[in-house]
């Protein structure tokens, strides 16, 4: 197979830059660990504690921006600067603690301690915070410490070239160098996907000390040194030798599947715009947003529909596993920014105690996090040699890491709207070029202009982990899917036909329930997670198309009940009658919306959600009358 011929071109690639005795071995590892362990001795206590400073550690206070991934590519030596780093990061001894393996491994398997932080009684799982008020300020220092490392490394990929021009230049990359994210959600560059070139393609071309060279790319995958089947315990993760994305199988020589990754995702991505639109515009609640335990959208629950879909059953779709792909780090530096932009137009509404469902290693299930007590801590991720941990209170702003964002250099907090008009550019009502499919113009749109003086949603519930692993759930307005694919909840057991959902001319948007596989715990198998998949842009467009009359509720609820479809698959394809969901309920909300009044201005939701109980009536998984 060609894939495999590759792969041992690859091997012999890496052979070739690690074996060759050499002065200026360009991406070595001997040298490279023994920075690292300097690094440690420097921050090294009684009991080897690793304060997690970002690149605050390595001197740099000065606050710069973490760039789209893009942007980033436009500046040559940064970019180089940053592959260089990505490489060497990766090729760590997964034996350090400050390895790529070690500190991916903190998010989820294998659940042994990181830095000395022990489990506790009733603890269960890896670290991250998921369903819970602090699942966005745990990030925070996580993404810190694997900026700060990716630097290191990137520091010492530069110091390894010869003295000179190029030299210079690279460390006056490093000077503003900050690590990337990647907006899945803003319209991409006229003529791109959604996904990026540079995290697809298996081999880039990166500038080494002795010249230009092609090597095996550190945005595609990770591969391990080795396997370790200890750490990841059950198949197909003691099989892969590499992170994958959509894998062709589920055997030793699976090939990620990139291409329809980003189809899918350039289908999804419009509906995205409108979530992250509606997060940002119209929702105030810090509680509401964080996470996805209450009906409603929340940041939480846009991440999981991109875990789900670039993971598409690869690793990014199993919490455990997921923060060993490379784009775990490009998703979840988008997922913080997402947070910063929202926590500079909401600064007074954050963490209040709450009682969170799920257990972390550190934290058994129900335990109450608030922004600053010693369960609340953001383990394992210390903040000083004094041992103490970082908290949602001392992680709140993001120049204590040094980073900002784009959008948020040189804000005037008292003045947000440069940054209320940089959101409707970047999010907000405006054309997008309609997409076109086999069979015809989609109805797909991007963020509504709420000229109709109304928002509709299509809320839904389900219990997150009632489904043996993560899951999709796809809304539809529209008459049929595709020719091949006759409507029907539950009329095809066909796995394959799941993947095509999203090229319907019908299709609308998903939300995604990030879960894993293996969940014995009953209190975390009724555990209800929420979701959205917005349906006002959709609906204007039907208006634009002739297709419904006006924006009125009781116009809208007859055309949704007439026209409004939805259906279940799990991220491995397989399809899921709605009845086989525990705990499934969509329900179409809607809201009167005053309309902005200019660029620098927000909708705003004029009182309450209100339930369209017609729509969804006496159809299976619908909200019923009584409900
Ligand atoms: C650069 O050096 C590495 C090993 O040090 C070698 O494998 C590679 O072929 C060299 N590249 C060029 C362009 O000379
Ligand atoms: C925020 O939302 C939570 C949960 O819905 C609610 O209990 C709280 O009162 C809300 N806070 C404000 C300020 O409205
Ligand atoms: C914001 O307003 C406060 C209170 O009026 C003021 O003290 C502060 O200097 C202002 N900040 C900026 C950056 O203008
Ligand atoms: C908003 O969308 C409606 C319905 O699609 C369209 O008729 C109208 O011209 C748009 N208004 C603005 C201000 O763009």
């Amino acid at each position: 197979m060609a894939y495999r011929a590759l792969s041992a071109a690859l091997g012999l690639l890496l052979f070739g830059l690690f074996a060759t005795p050499s002065a200026c071995t360009p991406v070595g590892r001997g040298s490279l660990e023994h920075d690292v362990e300097d690094l440690l001795a420097i921050n090294k206590r009684q009991g080897g504690v690793f304060s997690v400073l970002g690149v605050v550690g390595l001197g740099d206070k000065t606050v710069h921006p973490r760039l789209e991934i893009r942007e980033l590519e436009k500046n040559a030596d940064q970019w180089n600067v940053y592959l260089l780093g990505m490489y060497r990061f990766q090729n760590m001894n997964q034996g350090n603690k400050l390895s790529y393996y070690q500190i991916a491994g903190i998010h989820g398997r294998p659940y042994i301690p990181w830095d000395g932080v022990n489990a506790v009684d009733g603890g269960g799982g890896g670290y991250c915070t998921h369903g819970s008020n602090i699942f966005l300020p745990w990030h925070r220092p996580y993404l810190a410490l694997f900026e700060e490392i990716l630097y290191l490394n990137a520091r010492q990929a530069v110091l390894e070239f010869p003295d000179g021009e190029l030299k210079n230049r690279y460390n006056n990359a490093l000077t503003t160098f900050r690590m990337p994210y990647w907006d899945w959600a803003a319209a991409p560059p006229a003529g791109e996907g959604v996904m990026p070139w540079s995290v697809q393609r298996p081999t880039i071309s990166v500038v080494l000390p002795n010249g230009t060279a092609t090597i095996p790319n550190p945005l595609f995958s990770y591969t391990f040194r080795p396997i370790s089947r200890d750490d990841f315990v059950d198949s197909p993760w003691t099989t892969f030798p590499s992170t994958l994305r959509d894998p062709s199988s589920n055997e030793a020589n699976a090939a990620s599947r990139n291409d329809l990754v980003a189809l899918e995702l350039d289908r999804m991505r419009s509906n995205l715009q409108s979530r992250v639109y509606n997060v940002l515009a119209l929702q105030h609640n810090y509680t509401e947003i964080s996470n996805d335990r209450r009906p409603g959208d929340s940041i939480e629950s846009i991440h999981d529909v991109l875990h789900n879909t670039l993971g598409s059953d690869g690793h990014m779709s199993y919490l455990a596993y997921s923060a060993y792909d490379p784009i775990f780090w490009l998703h979840h530096t988008n997922v913080d920014r997402i947070f910063a932009i929202w926590q500079a137009l909401n600064p007074d509404s954050y963490v209040v105690p709450e009682a969170n469902p799920y257990s972390t290693f550190t934290a058994a299930a129900n335990s109450v996090a608030d922004i600053t007590n010693l369960v609340t801590a953001l383990h394992p991720f210390h903040r000083n040699d004094a041992g103490d941990f970082w908290t949602s209170e001392s992680s709140r702003h993001t120049d204590v890491y040094a980073y900002t964002y784009p959008e948020l250099a040189g804000l005037n907090p008292n003045d947000t709207s440069p940054l209320v008009s940089k959101v409707n550019t970047l999010y907000g009502p405006k054309p997008t070029r309609p997409q076109q499919t086999k069979r015809g113009t989609s109805t797909i749109a991007g963020a509504p202009n709420f000229s109709g003086q109304r928002q509709y949603i299509a809320d839904i519930k389900v219990h997150k982990f009632g489904l043996d692993g993560s899951f999709n759930v796809y809304v539809f307005l529209g008459d049929t899917l595709l020719a091949d694919e006759p409507l029907g909840g539950s009329d095809s057991n066909s796995n394959s036909n799941s993947k095509q959902w999203s090229a319907a001319p019908s299709f609308v948007g998903i939300t995604g329930f990030l879960a894993q596989n293996g969940v014995t715990n009953v209190q975390k198998k009724t555990q209800e997670a929420n979701g959205a998949v917005p349906l006002t842009a959709a609906l204007e467009a039907k208006m634009r198309a002739g297709e419904l009359r006006s924006m009125q509720e009781d116009v809208v609820s007859a055309y949704l009940q007439r026209n409004l479809r939805w259906r279940i698959a799990k991220t491995d394809g397989q399809v899921i009658d709605v009845d086989a969901a525990p705990g499934f309920q969509l329900s179409t909300v809607w809201a009167e919306v005053e309309p902005a009044k200019s660029a620098a201005e927000f909708p705003k939701v004029k009182g309450e959600y209100r339930v369209l109980i017609e729509a969804t009536d006496g159809r299976p998984g619908g909200f019923h009358t009584g409900d």
